[in-house]
């Protein structure tokens, strides 16, 4: 079930790092993640290596457990409507939470943001999977795993609605005769829901690729279902090829049964490479990272997937926990994971934490193992391409100036961008506006 497309990448810009300890690097810039210049910088390296699209994830809940990334970071659509004037091709992907949002707001936002960008957005659609995120919302409690997903299929629909309101041409601007817009081509939504009321329009025109493009990043049941159904692409993690191909097929298989094609959707694991002239600089590299993460920081770190449990309170060198249905309203697919190994491998406490905190990813290596592994990766059916992220500072850089041009050598992946918005390189089909749709077939 292999693309037939050429490998997609993002860059997952992450400051100073998606771990507990990446800031501790003799390289790393300690302000990263507030750092402008930093995110610029970045954005423009993987503008360079001719990236897809740069991605930034978010929270919103943080405590004094929370890795350093998290407790001082910009918020995305502000970052990323800086970085779309400073760039002319990579699209511009940013993570908004369905439960903790209004919609009306939220996609006037992500318009906004492919107007500043000529069609360059796009929305990581995500539930929350932190409880505490209630509490700074005036809300009394964390809505559960399924009602998460629930509001969020309902708050898509309303988005999408929304970016319908004005058809591609209905501002019509004539100066001579003074119409502005056609009223034929301005549709109101009314929209009365389970969760929501909006009537609008949207006080915002279509952009030049029709909506954002819609990301989406769970994968439990739940979320593989809405990511089938609504989703342009999916943001994964996936520990090795066998579970990533039967990721890739399994989403393949229900897009399909919502009546769409496998090619409208891409899957997109995240990957870690890190990459040396030779494998002994490859594995110094990860042992330098690793060596910076104490059993204390992965204790953490492997705490906040279960709502910042405290797992010091465990004997480290026994088997890992038995936490019986813990975890399962936060990061439900990725508990389930960690709970699932730890029985299979039967792992310690110990073992787990560090698993979690320094991930020894299959993407370490000379540039050519790396190469080969996503040529693999792309060719058996186990991703349309890949969001890079990297906890050494130097990980991006690495990535654009020596692998890529292997895999452009192979043929696998483009010397130029073929487009100037995000669907157009993503080859993702614009979706067409429901009301002129209508008129045509009426
Ligand atoms: C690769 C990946 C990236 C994610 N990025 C974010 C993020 O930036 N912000 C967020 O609130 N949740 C993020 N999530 C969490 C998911 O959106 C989701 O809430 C969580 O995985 C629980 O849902 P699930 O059980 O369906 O996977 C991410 C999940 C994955 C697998």
């Amino acid at each position: 079930m292999a693309s037939s497309k050429k490998i997609k990448f993002g860059a997952l810009v992450h400051g100073v790092g998606g771990s507990v300890s990446s800031w501790r690097h003799p390289e790393a810039i300690t302000d990263a993640s507030v750092n402008f210049e930093f995110y610029k910088r970045q954005t423009l390296k993987a503008e360079e290596g001719k990236f897809d699209l740069v991605f930034i994830a978010d929270g919103l809940y943080i405590n004094e457990k929370s890795i350093p990334h998290f407790l001082n970071r910009f918020e995305p659509i502000t970052i990323l409507s800086a970085l779309a004037a400073v760039t002319s091709r990579i699209g511009l992907v940013g993570t908004l939470s369905t439960s903790y949002s209004e919609p009306f707001t939220v996609s006037r936002q992500f318009a906004s943001l492919d107007h500043i960008s000529g069609g360059r957005a796009g929305w990581n659609v995500v539930t929350s999977p932190l409880e505490g995120s209630a509490l700074n919302f005036s809300k009394s409690e964390h809505p559960s795993h399924p009602q998460r997903y629930r509001i969020a299929e309902e708050y898509l629909q309303v988005s999408r609605g929304l970016w319908d309101s004005w058809e591609d041409d209905a501002f019509v601007r004539d100066k001579e005769s003074g119409v502005f817009f056609d009223p034929e081509k301005l549709h109101t939504l009314n929209h009365k829901g389970e969760f929501f009321s909006v009537k609008g329009p949207l006080n915002i025109a279509r952009s030049k690729q029709g909506q954002p493009v819609i990301f989406q990043a769970g994968s439990s049941e739940d979320g593989k279902n809405l990511a089938a159904k609504e989703a342009d692409a999916v943001f994964t993690g996936q520990d090795n090829l066998e579970e990533a191909k039967a990721f890739y097929k399994d989403v393949k298989e229900r897009a399909v049964r919502f009546g769409r094609s496998p090619e409208d959707i891409l899957i997109l694991p995240g990957i870690g490479p890190i990459v040396g002239r030779t494998e002994e600089e490859a594995e110094r590299k990860y042992q330098e990272l690793a060596g910076l993460v104490t059993i204390e920081n992965a204790l953490n770190y492997l705490g906040r997937f279960f709502e910042h449990h405290d797992f010091s309170q465990y004997p480290l060198d026994e088997p890992f926990p038995d936490l019986g249905d813990f975890g399962s309203n936060s990061f439900r697919s990725g508990t389930d994971k960690i709970k699932q190994k730890a029985k299979e491998q039967n792992l310690t406490l110990h073992q787990v934490a560090l698993q979690a905190a320094t991930p020894r990813t299959g993407f370490i290596g000379t540039p050519e193992q790396v190469a080969d592994k996503i040529q693999t990766w792309h060719e058996e059916g186990a991703a349309d391409g890949f969001i890079i992220h990297s906890e050494l500072p130097s990980g991006l850089s690495d990535f654009v100036d020596l692998v890529v041009p292997i895999l452009q050598e192979r043929g696998l992946y483009r010397l130029d961008y073929e487009a100037d918005t995000l669907r157009g390189n993503l080859e993702v089909p614009i979706p067409e506006n429901r009301y002129a749709k209508q008129k045509v077939n009426s």
